[in-house]
């Protein structure tokens, strides 16, 4: 397999290796070696010996740091999570679906620091100038001073942003840019690692903001390697399910801001519409809340969100009954059913189980298990929870709930949209206007859910 010269570069994580295997040896992924033309075998670099003595200036915790200038770029959700605007000299790397709205979210993100008076630049490897054009002025963004460019060579983009100054550059999209410093082909690992590298240097050095573009793969992964997320400071998913306009950008990382923090939009005709409060977005308010539905009080970074959970469970028609889940962890959701059964009494070995969150919004807290129960129980009993009812608490494997964070800011905002009642841990503290039916056991619960007892 290996023949002399050849590199093989991990697609996950950019590792180079000298043979082919089937697993990477560095990150364990499977069928990832690619044979790449043109990279330099691993063990070749050489080191030059330093021409002047480099001298390490040590500083104490105590010294004051001022914080970072910020670009704030009128697109207040995006500001939101880079952490208050855009930091000059930051690279920041956006990942999404193909179709997602990467392009429309950067293009207005852009238009609108322009407006602000932010000298900006759009570099589409992608499309053409006519088509960003066309699609700007489609959204109203004709007359923002952003330079067009449509280009991939690595070279004219380093060599146009050397001539002119810029303080927020986007581009769009990373796999697209090629350097003629490789020989690999656009959108390999080793040009992927180069131009972000480059374009990196080049931001931090300039002071310019650059906003890397890049696609995701199947597996969910921002396509190219790893070491592109190591290299910028930023971090941010742009999520959507197919079928909701509702568009959501996450942090995964973040060196000047918190990670926990979203920006939600809509996409309609005009590109995307900022969702300033979205705490009752992702609520079914038209009609009865059936049985197997509840509402859960999240909180998605600063803001509490209250969004519907809905579930099925329907006796299974094959061997192996399904779970199927949409805007949850899997793996969570097996945990939630094995508690019911084990602590509960409910049995679901032989009933398919469906679970669903309302709206496209996708859940990482702990803090919605009870919700995610309450909304099973409730359809296994076929019992509806009241309409007014809100429900938070992280369920431990011993069938306890716990109190989870910011249960205040939680009630209030449910006492806010006109919800009464709220079932939780049984610590928390319910706002005026508001009754807590406080569950120490999961047990106790799935009791009053089966019950129906709610006074
Ligand atoms: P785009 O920004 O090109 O996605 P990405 O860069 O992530 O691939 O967005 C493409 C989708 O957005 C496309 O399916 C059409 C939709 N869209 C609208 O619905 N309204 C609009 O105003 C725009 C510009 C796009
Ligand atoms: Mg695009």
């Amino acid at each position: 397999m290996a023949r002399d010269g050849a590199v093989y570069a991990c697609q996950s994580c950019g590792a180079l290796q000298t043979r082919w295997s089937g697993q990477c040896p560095a990150c364990g992924a499977w069928n990832s070696l690619v044979e790449e033309q043109g990279s330099r075998p691993p063990g070749a670099l050489k080191l030059t010996k330093p021409t002047r003595k480099v001298h390490l200036a040590f500083e104490g915790l105590d010294e004051t740091t001022p914080a970072p200038p910020r670009i704030a770029t009128g697109v207040d959700e995006w500001d939101r999570v880079c952490g208050g605007g855009v930091v000059p000299g930051s690279a920041i790397l956006v990942g999404g679906d193909p179709g997602v709205g990467k392009s429309t979210l950067l293009l207005q993100v852009a238009a609108s620091a322009a407006r602000s008076g932010a000298r900006c630049a759009y570099i589409s490897g992608e499309e053409a100038v006519e088509q960003v054009r066309a699609r700007a002025q489609r959204m109203g963004l004709a007359d923002a001073t952003v330079k067009l460019a449509a280009e991939t060579s690595l070279r004219a983009i380093l060599d146009g942003l050397k001539a002119e100054p810029f303080d927020l550059v986007v581009i769009d999209s990373i796999q697209t840019m090629w350097s003629d410093a490789h020989e690999a082909g656009p959108g390999s690992v080793t040009q992927v690692r180069a131009a972000a590298q480059e374009l990196v240097r080049l931001a931090k050095k300039r002071g310019m903001a650059v906003v890397l573009v890049g696609h995701v793969t199947k597996e969910g992964a921002i396509a190219g390697p790893r070491v592109v997320e190591h290299m910028v400071d930023a971090v941010f998913s742009f999520e959507g399910e197919r079928g909701y306009p509702f568009r959501i950008l996450r942090g995964a990382k973040n060196r000047f801001g918190a990670t926990d923090e979203i920006g939600v939009f809509e996409m309609g005709d005009r590109g995307l519409a900022e969702v300033k409060n979205p705490s009752a977005l992702f609520l079914n308010t038209s009609g009865q809340r059936a049985a197997g539905a509840a509402v859960f009080a999240g909180i998605e970074g600063s803001r509490p969100v209250l969004v519907e959970i809905q579930a099925l469970v329907a006796p299974s028609a094959y061997g192996t009954p399904r779970r199927a889940v949409v805007g949850w962890d899997s793996g969570r959701l097996a945990m939630v059913l094995a508690v019911l059964e084990a602590r509960c009494g409910l049995s679901f070995g032989d009933r398919d189980v469906y679970l669903n969150v309302a709206g496209g919004l996708r859940i990482s807290e702990p803090a919605a298990d009870l919700a995610a129960a309450a909304a099973l129980a409730s359809s296994a009993f076929d019992q509806a929870l009241p309409q007014d009812c809100v429900v938070f608490g992280e369920i431990s494997l011993s069938g306890d709930v716990r109190s989870v964070s910011r249960m205040d800011g939680r009630l209030k905002e449910a006492a806010k949209l006109g919800f009464r009642r709220a079932l939780g841990p049984t610590d928390a503290e319910a706002p005026a206007g508001l009754r807590l039916t406080g569950a120490h056991r999961l047990a106790d619960a799935v009791q009053r859910i089966s019950d129906g007892g709610w006074d």
